[in-house]
């Protein structure tokens, strides 16, 4: 068994998972970066390998609970353990609109990927991260979740008129409380990250931040030491209200 520390990014094959796969491995962390496209996956862990970092591509379908499974139990019999679950998985589906206009079926396919499929990723994967002792788990969310800055007429964020993603990846922050509420002893710290708007094929490529510079703050709550906080969400500037 490794000694090194493991860590699960799922959507890892590009954008800002990719990245914060890089910067877990350059932690000294053994990366496993979820794919639904294993030979993506692989190919994303090839770069990261060449760059001497530890790092292996695992096909992970958020949606799909036998892949899920099948995840779980690849990691279980390779490593025993997880000591890191970072859910970045998500999308912004296409027909995404106001509550006025978006239909109901679009509404469904972001909270399947961006909410049931990220409790089914956590649930699958809560043995092994209890079996770490210390562990940690990010999920990624994003202003355009944030009550007060949606609810702020002159925030920029009151004119993204994404029901879908917003409202899943509001969702995604209850997960995040009552996660790190229920695990609260155990020592396992959960919290949420926002990247802010990065250059990914989600972000678009005029959004002012890197991928990078996204994953830096996910990197730091996975990090994070055992006076840590848990059930918050951060961005790089700190602590973000709800
Ligand atoms: N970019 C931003 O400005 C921004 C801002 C705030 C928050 N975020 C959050 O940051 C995270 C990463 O975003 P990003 O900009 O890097 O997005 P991205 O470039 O679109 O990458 C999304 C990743 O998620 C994967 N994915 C989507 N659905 C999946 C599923 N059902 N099963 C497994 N993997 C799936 C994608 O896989 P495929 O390649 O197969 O599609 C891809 O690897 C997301 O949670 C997003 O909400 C992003």
């Amino acid at each position: 068994m490794t000694t090194h520390k493991i860590a699960l990014v799922t959507g890892a094959n590009k954008g800002i998972g990719k990245e914060i796969a890089r910067q877990l491995g350059q932690a000294g962390f053994t990366v496993l970066m979820g794919s639904r496209d294993l030979a993506r996956g692989e190919a994303a862990a090839k770069e990261l390998v060449a760059e001497g970092l530890d790092a292996t591509g695992i096909q992970l379908e958020v949606t799909d609970e036998q892949s899920v499974r099948s995840a779980a139990e690849e990691i279980e019999s390779t490593y025993g353990r997880l000591d890191v679950l970072v859910n970045n998985a998500a999308i912004i589906p296409v027909g995404d609109d106001a509550v006025s206009r978006v239909e109901s079926g679009v509404l469904r396919s972001a909270f399947e990927t961006n909410v049931i499929g990220l409790v089914s990723v956590t649930q699958a994967l809560l043995p092994l991260l209890s079996r770490a002792g210390q562990a940690r788990i990010v999920n990624l969310s994003t202003s355009l979740a944030s009550f007060a800055q949606v609810g702020d007429p002159e925030s920029r964020m009151s004119t993204v008129l994404t029901l879908g993603y917003n409202s899943s990846k509001a969702a995604v922050n209850m997960v995040t409380v009552m996660l790190a509420n229920e695990l609260r002893a155990t020592g396992i710290l959960v919290n949420a990250a926002d990247p802010g708007n990065c250059a990914t094929d989600m972000g678009g490529s005029d959004a002012p931040r890197t991928p990078a510079e996204g994953a830096a703050v996910a990197v730091r709550l996975a990090t994070l030491g055992s006076d840590g906080a848990t059930g918050e969400v951060h961005a790089e500037a700190g602590r973000l209200p709800w």
